[in-house]
């Protein structure tokens, strides 16, 4: 069942529940007050009846007509005999039937206990006067046949005290009645009866005009019911609609926030769409992570390619190498020497290419290096005077002011120098200039190789940092290279929390700028001894 229906129903319910509860205290008042009206007839019905009773008159037809018209009235011994009795309606009057009477009880209920009412002084009234004939009044008795004294002044004499309840009808053709009985001052009981005809009509109306009001206003709570329901669901539908459009792929779609932060809907609207930020943020980030993924896998299954593929050229070298010497070549001493020392630059480039790729794969997984103080400009020194041994048709300047210190590791900062100016010698003709200088920025120690070479193009600028790069790939492999130099210095000057770009040299060449967290000058800290 839909939670739409489910709350039309609750509606409906609570509708029918409220208009019942209202109908029938309506309904019960209203009775109430129409049963009061006719209380009040027959209390005025009751004062000169009793009164003339009281002085010894007869329950006549016209005694009552004089009083209210259209009532019926008994006069009963407290045993229940019936003395005398005036039917509600003339027909009944005149055929002598008394069949229109209200269906009363053999014990008049509410008696017990009750005051008779004291025979008046006065003069007698003239309705009465004709009940009385020549007879005397007649002397009041009390049921137990004493005497009872006239009341001297008309303060003691009372009336009016009766007992008031409803008959029902006996047939559906005969009304209910309601009924006043009240005590005579001889003892006899005085019932007066009026018929609840026009009640019963005007009840039987109350309840038709209910029914209808109840009905019109019955269709009117569900029609706004209708309304309301699908005003207040609306958001959830927002909800839905922002859910179908997320599950065709759009992340970003969010919950049209229109409702106040305090409201329920408001709140709830801030937090799907903080739930919803908070699965897109992560779903991006797990999309950004399988994309890394999948661009070190490849990137690492090119690096198995490039590797074996470098390794495979001094390989076939030293298997041709000993085809040759199988060949008989041992037997001659020149192609020997040859044979040999080709072996030699083979097995060489090879350890080599080997002691890289260990080195990187090392890096990768990061490897513990040393951090100690290092000095660089010492560093660099060394570096100057070993490749200008190598290598002295390209002189090197060296430009340090200050002594530039850093932490970490000795060894493999040298390989990073050492690296650069080997590729000065193996990617610029002989006779090229190269300066190595260093100095500081800021909190950066700055070691900037550049030479005045053939320089870099502007892909070789952006790519010369990729694992077995080389730009001119028959002249880097007549150099013999691998392409894994810079590569190398790009990893350890990383795993030191540096970072290193290739620039173009002003006026030609190419420039390696490497930064790295420089120690603080003993003489620049703050809180440095003094
Ligand atoms: N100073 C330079 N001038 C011009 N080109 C350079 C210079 N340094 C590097 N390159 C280019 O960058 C490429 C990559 O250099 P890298 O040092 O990584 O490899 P390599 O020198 O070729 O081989 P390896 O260093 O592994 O022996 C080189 O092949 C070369 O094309
Ligand atoms: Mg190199």
């Amino acid at each position: 069942m839909s939670l739409r229906f489910r709350l039309l129903i609750a509606v409906a319910v609570i509708a029918v529940v409220a208009l019942i509860g209202a109908g029938i205290a309506t309904y019960s008042e209203f009775g109430s007050y129409l049963n009061g009206q006719v209380d009040t007839t027959l209390q005025a019905a009751d004062v000169p009846i009793e009164t003339c009773l009281n002085q010894g008159g007869h329950l006549t037809v016209s005694l009552v007509e004089e009083s209210v018209p259209g009532i019926f009235a008994e006069v009963r011994t407290p045993a229940g005999h019936v003395i005398a009795s005036v039917p509600a309606t003339d027909e009944d009057r005149q055929l002598d039937a008394n069949l229109d009477r209200p269906a009363l009880p053999a014990r008049i209920p509410g008696l017990a206990g009750m005051r008779p009412s004291s025979r008046p002084a006065g003069p007698v009234s003239d309705a009465c006067a004709d009940t009385l004939g020549n007879e005397p009044p007649p002397q009041v008795t009390t049921t137990s046949g004493a005497a009872v004294s006239t009341p001297e002044s008309p303060e003691a004499s009372h009336l009016g005290e009766g007992t008031y309840f409803t008959t029902p009808a006996t047939r559906p053709d005969e009304p209910a009645y309601r009924v006043r009985a009240s005590l005579l001052a001889n003892g006899d009981v005085l019932i007066l009866g009026s018929p609840l005809t026009a009640t019963g009509d005007t009840l039987s109306r109350l309840l038709l005009i209910e029914l209808g009001v109840s009905g019109a206003a019955l269709l009117l709570a569900l029609a706004l019911g209708v309304l309301l329901v699908g005003i207040g669901l609306r958001p959830l539908v927002e909800v839905e609609q922002t859910a179908e459009l997320i599950m065709d792929g759009d992340l970003e779609a969010r919950v049209p926030d229109r409702f106040r932060a305090r409201t329920e809907m408001g709140r709830l609207t801030r937090v799907l769409n903080r739930m919803l930020g908070r699965i897109s943020d992560e779903f991006q980030e797990r999309d950004r992570t399988e994309r890394a993924l999948r661009r070190s896998e490849s990137r690492m299954r090119q690096f198995l390619a490039d590797a074996s593929h470098e390794l495979r050229t001094p390989i076939a070298a030293v298997s041709a190498y000993s085809e040759l010497f199988s060949r008989g070549a041992d037997s001659r001493p020149e192609d020997l020497t040859r044979i040999l020392s080709g072996i030699q630059n083979e097995t060489a480039r090879m350890s080599r290419l080997v002691a890289d790729l260990m080195l990187l794969t090392n890096l990768d997984e990061g490897w513990p290096l040393q951090h100690r103080p290092v000095e660089l400009v010492a560093l660099c020194a060394d570096a100057v005077h070993a490749a200008e041994a190598v290598g002295s048709d390209w002189p090197v300047d060296l430009i340090a002011t200050e002594p530039v210190e850093v932490s970490g590791d000795e060894a493999r900062l040298r390989q990073v120098v050492d690296n650069l100016l080997s590729n000065v010698r193996s990617h610029t003709p002989a006779g090229t200039g190269c300066t190595l200088r260093l100095y500081r920025d800021a909190t950066d120690a700055v070691i900037e190789v550049a030479d005045h070479g053939p320089g870099l193009g502007p892909e070789g600028l952006e790519r010369v940092f990729e694992r077995f790069f080389r730009e001119d790939t028959s002249r880097a492999r007549a150099s013999g290279g691998a392409g894994l130099g810079l590569a190398i210095v790009k990893a350890i000057v990383e795993a030191h929390g540096g970072s290193v770009v290739a620039l173009a040299t002003p006026g030609g060449g190419a420039t390696f700028r490497i930064r790295l967290p420089a120690v603080p000058d003993a003489a620049d800290a703050p809180d440095g001894p003094g």
